[in-house]
């Protein structure tokens, strides 16, 4: 699944802080503007901080929801709240080791404090350490992972009646949430998420995700669709469809129709010709080209796709069980090419996997060459436990080498970022504004179809305005626009079409 950008409901300091620590770099993050935030007040109140990635971010939404039903209140200030709960990503160490120095810091918290405070882990983290998390080391109150958020009231009073720690880490093979309307917590009140399917069946060599959050189920198309609606009676613009593999969603429907993710893609565009959609993650493997064809048919469908390449090397990616080769990806990268003009497309690498030779790195070097990604999330191997390379694969690539090789791939990303934005100068794009930037109320940014960051000054356009925007000047990681007046997307579809 897509990283996974850090992204967390807390202040830009702290973001930027926390992107320096990744061993990801994600400058994009930086320039989003802050969250609006809901807030409610209830019998006691409820912080919650995410890590991870977008999905983590759309389960705290099902945990606000199930607990605003339960009677809770939601802040965004630590210092009010009567539970801090944390969700938690496990997806490399140093996710893992984050999260530890956090939890940290909330107990230290506590301990000063005149009131008491409860202190919850959620997600990732949950299912693997919750021994650890309980007994070696006392840091929490309770633990409850992905699959068992439903039950988080009754765990909450019950750690609360018992002064001990409560758990539930069960993980579930139907658990979809697809009843329960997110609570949108962390929400610039412009751009959702709604998640479509849970786990991953996938086993990938690498990845402790399917060992984390379970088996692969997909929710109701009925109650997808719904959602969408709400969204947009609600005043949102832009809707991420989540999955960790969207690309095998399948669900049979009432009416006995089998709907494949490019089926229920295509429904969703047709929610609102003004509500824009992407999704994430895409599993090279699945990507068809009934799915290629949504995007060029449908004009809200966003021409950007997130395609994980992890390597470029067929030998490193049979070992990393992907299923897929290399010259499979390059023709299903020209296919997308060919039937979307202009298409967008970003990826993950990870560098130093188990055996890469150095011509193997160099292959993923030139691999990132030839696609010419938009962006990319890089990250060093980092062994996981349970997983098929931590139990069968040798972590043989020093530390320094895989240093060496990410720096190399980050490099190499930059440049071609660079080239790719300062190419956008002179062209028109339709910015979806989100809110003021981050460096000046005067000025607002926004993204654009192809998924990319533009800054303009603010005139008198507002957040959730479609603007179509003249880009003026570029950085690897931004663009820089002049306003040339309001639209619509039908509208911008159409001078497409006649243009
Ligand atoms: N080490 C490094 N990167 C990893 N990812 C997943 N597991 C690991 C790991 N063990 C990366 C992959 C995936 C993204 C979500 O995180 O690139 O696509
Ligand atoms: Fe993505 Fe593979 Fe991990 Fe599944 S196992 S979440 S497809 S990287």
């Amino acid at each position: 699944m897509e990283p996974i950008q850090d992204i967390n409901i807390l202040d830009t300091e702290l973001r930027r802080e926390r992107a320096q620590e990744n061993d990801a770099i994600n400058t994009d993050d930086l320039d989003r503007p802050k969250m609006a935030g809901h807030e409610t007040t209830g019998a006691r109140q409820v912080y919650i901080e995410t890590y991870g990635c977008q999905m983590n971010v759309s389960d705290s939404e099902i945990v606000a929801s199930v607990l605003e039903n339960g009677g809770y209140g939601l802040t965004h200030d630590v210092e009010e709240a009567d539970v801090a709960l944390i969700n938690t990503c496990a997806i490399r160490e140093n996710a893992e080791q984050k999260v530890r120095r956090r939890l940290d810091m909330l107990r230290a918290k506590k301990r000063k404090r005149d009131r008491p405070m409860m202190i919850g882990v959620l997600g990732c983290m949950a299912e693997r350490l919750r021994e650890k998390l309980l007994e070696q080391e006392k840091r929490v109150d309770l633990v409850v992972g992905p699959d068992a958020y439903r039950d988080l009231p009754r765990l909450l009073h019950e750690a609360d009646t018992s002064g001990q720690a409560a758990v539930n880490v069960q993980l579930s093979k139907e658990e979809t949430y697809a009843d329960l309307s997110p609570v949108r917590y962390d929400s610039n009140g412009i751009s959702a998420f709604v998640s479509i399917m849970r786990g991953c069946d996938n086993m990938c060599a690498f990845c402790v995700v399917p060992f984390t959050r379970g088996r692969e189920r997909s929710r109701p198309v009925s109650t997808i669709l719904r959602e969408c609606q709400e969204l947009v009676d609600q005043g949102y613009k832009e809707v991420t469809v989540l999955g960790q593999n969207v690309n095998s969603y399948h669900y049979t429907d009432d009416d006995g129709t089998d709907v494949s993710f490019a089926e229920l893609l295509d429904r969703i565009s047709q929610v609102s010709p003004e509500l824009r959609i992407r999704y994430s993650t895409s599993h090279p493997k699945d990507c068809s080209d009934e799915l290629l064809k949504v995007h060029a048919k449908r004009h809200n469908v966003c021409n950007y796709i997130h395609l994980p390449v992890q390597h470029g090397n067929t030998e490193v990616l049979d070992r990393m069980r992907r299923t897929y080769s290399r010259e499979q990806y390059l023709d299903l990268v020209d296919r997308a090419k060919a039937l979307c003009p202009g298409i967008s497309l970003s990826t993950d690498i990870i560098a130093g996997f188990c055996g890469e030779t150095e011509a193997q790195h160099q292959d993923t070097l030139s691999l990132m060459r030839e696609v010419e990604y938009d962006h990319a999330y890089m990250f060093k191997y980092s062994e996981r436990p349970d997983t098929y390379a931590a139990r069968k694969l040798e972590d043989d690539v020093p530390e320094d080498v895989k240093q060496r090789r990410l720096e190399e791939i980050i490099t190499l990303q930059r440049s071609i970022s660079e080239v790719r934005n300062a190419n956008e100068i002179g062209r028109q794009h339709t910015v979806l504004v989100e809110g003021p930037s981050k460096k000046s109320d005067a000025q607002l940014c926004g993204r654009t179809d192809t998924n990319k960051m533009v800054v303009f000054d603010r005139e008198d356009y507002e957040k959730g305005d479609y603007v179509n925007v003249r880009i003026v000047d570029a950085t690897s990681a931004t663009l820089m626009g002049e306003a040339l007046g309001r639209t619509t997307l039908q509208e911008e579809a159409e001078r497409l079409v006649v243009g």
